[in-house]
C-alpha cells in the first residue's frame, strides 16, 4: 500500500469541514489502507482524512491494544469529565500543547463496510478520538491548548 503525503498548517485543507461518507466501496477501503501504512510510518496514533487531502468524514484511531479502529462518519453521543493532556499532531510537526477534553467519550460511527458501532472510551483513547474528531470539523489542536511548545 503506498503512502500518503500528510499535509501540514496553514494548508487550506485542514480547516475544512469535511463531508460525510456515503458510498462505502473499494475505494473507501483502499483510502483507508493507504492512511493506516501512512498514520504508522510517521509514528503516529490516530490520522484523519483532510489531513491526506480527502474532505470526508474519515478518521482512523489506535487503541489501547494497538488495534487500529475505522472512525466513518462519527457522532458524539455522549461526553463527560475532564482531563489535560499534552497533544501532537502529524500536521503540525514539532509543536505541542496542553488541551482540555472530556474525560470520557460515547461515539457513533460507521465501519468500512457501513455497519453502525457505539465506541466508548476515556482518558488517551477518548483525548485521541476527540482529536481526530476536531480535524473533521477543521479544528486544530493549538485552537484548543492552554500553552504551547515548539520542540
Ligand atoms: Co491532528
Amino acid at each position: 500500500m503506498s503512502k500518503l503525503s500528510i499535509l501540514t498548517y496553514p494548508n487550506e485543507l485542514l480547516q475544512q469541514p469535511c463531508e460525510k461518507v456515503k458510498v462505502f466501496n473499494l475505494e473507501l477501503r483502499k483510502l483507508l489502507n493507504e492512511m493506516h501504512t501512512t498514520m504508522i510510518a510517521a509514528d503516529g496514533v490516530g490520522l484523519a482524512a483532510p489531513q491526506v487531502g480527502y474532505l470526508k468524514q474519515i478518521a482512523i484511531v489506535e487503541n489501547d491494544d494497538e488495534k487500529i479502529i475505522h472512525l466513518i462518519n462519527p457522532v458524539i453521543l455522549e461526553r463527560s469529565g475532564s482531563q489535560v493532556g499534552l497533544e501532537g499532531c502529524l500536521s503540525f510537526p514539532g509543536l505541542f500543547g496542553d488541551v482540555e477534553r472530556p474525560f470520557y467519550v460515547k461515539v457513533r460511527a460507521q465501519d468500512k463496510l457501513g455497519k453502525f458501532f457505539i465506541l466508548e472510551a476515556d482518558e488517551y483513547l477518548a483525548r485521541v478520538i476527540l482529536h481526530e474528531i476536531d480535524h473533521l470539523n477543521g479544528i486544530l489542536f493549538p485552537s484548543k491548548a492552554v500553552t504551547l511548545y515548539k520542540e
